[in-house]
């Protein structure tokens, strides 16, 4: 069964990136308990999750140039079960990637990394587009869901920025998209000094440790 065979309702349709949201969302859960248990280590500081809004469905669907039909959101609009995942450090984001795509059934679509090459804007997040299989009484629909992971320096980043934007309409002046790149630089200095300091601080552990056996 696919989305776009016969007239599927709006209700429809958005229970099913409801249910794709809430497995994708425990597959994440389950992930990070795994991560706990095995390295007694939380990958994961937070998740949220959403539906994109009627009205924002409508407006990207405009921008490209489509009319608003349930076929064309389901088709076209990539993002209307959005899931942020909030990591401690850049090398969380690709561990939990890895993890991702490893799922037997969760099919990767497409991938955007924009930490490896971060946006105009200075926007960084690794983004992976999945489908879901949602299984019903009369078949299985594979839908699709956006994860975003960032850092939680990242995330502040966008968020603040997404703000501003907003204000401006996305006409902002020049001077302030400098210094908001300036601040995207910053931020990244900010994410590559906590790794290596978590790193040191493991290292430091590990010795301490084994000196404490040593000892013992
Ligand atoms: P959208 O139409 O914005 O969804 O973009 P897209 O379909 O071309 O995909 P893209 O990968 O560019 O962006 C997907 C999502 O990433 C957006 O909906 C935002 O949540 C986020 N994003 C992308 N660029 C920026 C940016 O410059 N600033 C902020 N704050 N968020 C961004
Ligand atoms: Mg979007």
């Amino acid at each position: 069964m696919k989305f776009n065979e016969g007239a599927a309702s709006w209700e429809t349709v958005i229970f099913l990136y409801n249910s794709a949201l809430k497995e994708v969302g425990t597959k994440l859960d389950i992930l990070n308990d795994e991560f706990r248990h095995i390295h007694n280590y939380n990958p994961i500081e937070y998740i949220k999750s959403r539906i994109k809004t009627p009205e924002s469905i409508v407006k990207k669907l405009k921008r490209h140039g489509y009319e608003s039909t349930i076929d064309n959101m389901v088709r076209h609009v990539n993002d209307i079960a959005g899931i942020r995942v909030v990591c401690s450090f850049t090398s969380d984001i690709y561990r939990l990637a890895e993890m991702i795509g490893r799922q037997n059934d969760l099919t990767v679509v497409s991938i955007k990394d924009y930490i490896k090459k971060p946006k105009e804007s200075g926007y960084k997040s690794y983004h992976m587009l999945v489908t879901v299989p949602i299984f019903l009484t009369d078949g299985v629909v594979d839908t699709k869901v956006e994860i975003q992971i960032r850092t939680i320096a990242m995330d502040f980043w966008a968020s603040l920025e997404h703000k501003i934007y907003y204000k401006f309409e996305g006409n902002a002046p020049e001077y302030i998209s400098r210094d908001l790149r300036e601040c995207a630089g910053i931020v990244s200095k900010l994410d590559a000094k906590m790794l290596s300091l978590n790193e040191a601080i493991l290292q430091a552990r590990k010795e301490q440790s084994q000196d404490g056996n040593s000892l013992a």
